[in-house]
Parts: C-alpha cells; sequence; structure tokens
C-alpha cells in the first residue's frame, strides 16, 4: 500500500531552510523562512513568557486535559487582542489550534462543512500554504491581484475589479490581516472600508489570515482591517498566529475564530470544537497557557509589549537603510518601496534567475519568487545585500 505513494511537491520555504543549513560558506545570509531575528540573528524567547513559563512549571499542578476548543481564558485573551471591542463577545466562536496553519486548516474544513461549493478567493500572490492546503483538501479556488509589481505596492483597483466581476454569494475571500506575505505591501484604512463594503454588497464571507499583528504600524493599527470587518460583516473567520509576535514558534499557538449571529453561536462553536476532536483532539496547551498569562498580566503584557515594538521599530529601521542603500548603489528609486513595506517581507521583484544568482554567488537566500524576511538583516549586512543586488541587477 504505502508503496504507492507518490512524492509531495516540496514546500519552497522550509526547502530553502535546508539549503541554507547546508551551505558551508560562513558569510551565507538567511533571509528565507519568516522567523524573527535579532541582530546576532538569534530568535530570542521573548522575556515576558520567559518568566510566564517559570511561573507555570511552578504553579501548574496538572497536565490533564483542558477543553476541546482550548482554555476559554486563552480565546478571551486573544479576542481581546485581536478584535477588541469590534463586535460583541456573545457573537464570538474561539477555537484554539496548532499554530496559524492550523488556524487556517480548521478554518477551510469549517467552510466545506457549511458550503463545501464555497470558492476561496486568494490574493496572488499569498502564502503559498494557503494554495496548498486548499489543494489538499480540495477546495475551490480562485485569484485575484493584488501586487503591483511596478510600484511594489497594492494592485488595489485590480483587486477590487477582480473581487466585484467574480465573487458569488456564499463565497469566501481571504485576507491578510497586515503585513502580507509574501509582498510586505498592504491595504490603507480606507481600502479596507472599500473591500468590506464590496464583501457586504456580494454576500461573501472574509476569512482574515493575520500572523504577524504588531510587526507592521503597531498592535491595534495592524488590526484596523480586522476588526472593521467584524464590526461590518454578519460573518467572518479569522485565523490568528502567536508564533512570530509572542516568539513561540515550536509551541504551535494559534485560534480560528468565527463570528456569527449571536444565535448560532453554540452550534458553530461545537462545529469547531467536533473539527478538533477529528483532527488532533485537544489542541496544544502550554503555549496558549504561557501567551495567556502575559495578556493577562499587566506587568507581563506591558514588558511584551515593549520587546515587540523594539522588534517592530528594529525592522523598520532597517528596512529604511536597505532602501537607502539600494538608493544609492542603484542610483535609482526603483526599491524605495521596501521602507514602505510593513512585517517582516518585502518582495523584491527580482526574477528567479536573478533569485538564483544571489544565492550562487554571495550566498544570499531568499525564496524564490524575491522575498526576503527583512529581520534576517543587521546593520553591518544590509550594505553587503545591497551591494550584492546592485551587482546582480546591473
Ligand atoms: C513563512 O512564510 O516563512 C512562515 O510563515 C513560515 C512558514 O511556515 O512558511
Amino acid at each position: 500500500m504505502l508503496g504507492n505513494l507518490k512524492d509531495q511537491p516540496a514546500d519552497k520555504i522550509l526547502m530553502l531552510m535546508q539549503s541554507y543549513r547546508e551551505d558551508p560558506r560562513d558569510d551565507k545570509l538567511d533571509l528565507g523562512v519568516g522567523v524573527y531575528k535579532d541582530a546576532a540573528g538569534r530568535t530570542p524567547i521573548m522575556r515576558a513568557i520567559k518568566t510566564a513559563e517559570d511561573r507555570l512549571l511552578q504553579t501548574e499542578t496538572t497536565k490533564s486535559y483542558v477543553a476541546l476548543g482550548g482554555d476559554a481564558a486563552f480565546a478571551d485573551a486573544m479576542r481581546d487582542l485581536v478584535l477588541a471591542e469590534s463586535v460583541a463577545a456573545d457573537r464570538v466562536a474561539g477555537l484554539a489550534t496548532p499554530g496559524g496553519t492550523g488556524a487556517f486548516r480548521q478554518g477551510v474544513d469549517l467552510v466545506r462543512m457549511a458550503n463545501p461549493d464555497a470558492r476561496f478567493w486568494v490574493s496572488a500572490p499569498t502564502w503559498p500554504n494557503h494554495l496548498s492546503i486548499l489543494r489538499t483538501v480540495g477546495q475551490p479556488f480562485s485569484e485575484y491581484p493584488y501586487f503591483d509589481a511596478a510600484t511594489g505596492g497594492v494592485d488595489f483597483d485590480g483587486m477590487m475589479a477582480d473581487l466585484d466581476g467574480g465573487v458569488a454569494a456564499g463565497d469566501v475571500v481571504l485576507l491578510h490581516g497586515c503585513c502580507h506575505n509574501p509582498t510586505g505591501a498592504n491595504l490603507t484604512e480606507d481600502q479596507w472600508h472599500r473591500v468590506a463594503d464590496l464583501l457586504l454588497a456580494k454576500r461573501a464571507t472574509p476569512f482574515v489570515d493575520i500572523a504577524y499583528q504588531g510587526f507592521g504600524d503597531g498592535l491595534d493599527a495592524d488590526a484596523v482591517g480586522v476588526r472593521h470587518l467584524a464590526a461590518t460583516q454578519p460573518e467572518m473567520l479569522v485565523g490568528a498566529s502567536c508564533s512570530k509576535n509572542f516568539g513561540v514558534y515550536r509551541d504551535r499557538v494559534g485560534i480560528l475564530f468565527a463570528t456569527c449571529d449571536a444565535a448560532d453561536r453554540k452550534t458553530v462553536q461545537g462545529n469547531m470544537n467536533h473539527l478538533n476532536r477529528q483532527n488532533y483532539s485537544f489542541p496544544p496547551d502550554h503555549g496558549a497557557r504561557a501567551v495567556t498569562t502575559v495578556l493577562t498580566d499587566p506587568g507581563l503584557r506591558a514588558d511584551w509589549q515593549a520587546e515587540l515594538e523594539g522588534m517592530r521599530t528594529g525592522m523598520l529601521a532597517l528596512r529604511q537603510s536597505l532602501a537607502d542603500e539600494l538608493r544609492q548603489r542603484t542610483n535609482s528609486d526603483r526599491f524605495d518601496f521596501v521602507a514602505r513595506h510593513r512585517g517582516m517581507f518585502s518582495r523584491l521583484g527580482l526574477d528567479a534567475d536573478l533569485v538564483e544568482t544571489m544565492r550562487r554567488e554571495h550566498g544570499v537566500y531568499m525564496v524564490s519568487d524575491s522575498r526576503v524576511n527583512i529581520a534576517g538583516l543587521n546593520a553591518d549586512t544590509v550594505p553587503v545585500l545591497a551591494a550584492a543586488i546592485a551587482q546582480t541587477c546591473a
């Protein structure tokens, strides 16, 4: 039986991680997988998380099961962080999941249970695993234009025209809440409002994937779009990840929210719990409990926010210095968009051959679509990268 299996297509981001590890060069530069790194190249355990874990170690008296949907205190704290006051609590069902990927997968499965014909609309480009998951479960999807390679910004007119022309009632439109992956180009608040109006008119359901809240313009500013949708749409899905903003990557901490009519909430929650039971039963608890401890203790929360803010402003400074270096070395404003992008990523707009040349000749690892992880840089490597780009693109 197992001999019938065929090789699966490799995930290009994870494949890149592997090739980077195998590269013996000392001066190689890892701008691949979306993991935050400090100036020394370390992915730190955030101070508040470390303290919360210490506290849990001292006070936890059992590792017995919690609840199929996860700890209610985690759902409450995350609802407050992501959705704040935008929607009444009795209209929100929450499901703890293994990371943001788990939230997306459970959300897709929930859509399938509710409406197997629902077509997903995903930005072109999007995180490759979105497409892979939709293919794996066999859910129909279409792409809408999103990125304007010429300006490095959002092709908003193209996006709206395609959604307006194609989306049918009951379809699901996937949006990145902030820090768009892989491009770094984001909707303005006004554009979020226009998208919300369109989705209402179309009777389509938004599904917001928010994996980098706090990495762009700040915790509240990054949630402007998702909160506006929560306030205006009768139903929506939100998949949130704690991997990056709490740095708990390997602990797998995420949550799926469904906002709905208060009268439907119990059934929606029951279906979500059922999905957890079918796929892996109880969700992981340790990381979620550490996150809850941080969010509910004012001292820890303030310290976490301060550290997160340091990470965010550090990435912004790296963006500005990379854009400045590139302007100087290419004698053009071609890469100015790097300073306007937000979050960990920017898509540079190099073709796959140039990306390969960057890897071969300069030891620079970026995803084949020319997505770079800005957090992989520091003050010393910004000029090195700029020089390599200028030379490769000359
Ligand atoms: C990324 O896009 O690099 C991250 O979200 C990590 C991943 O799982 O792909």
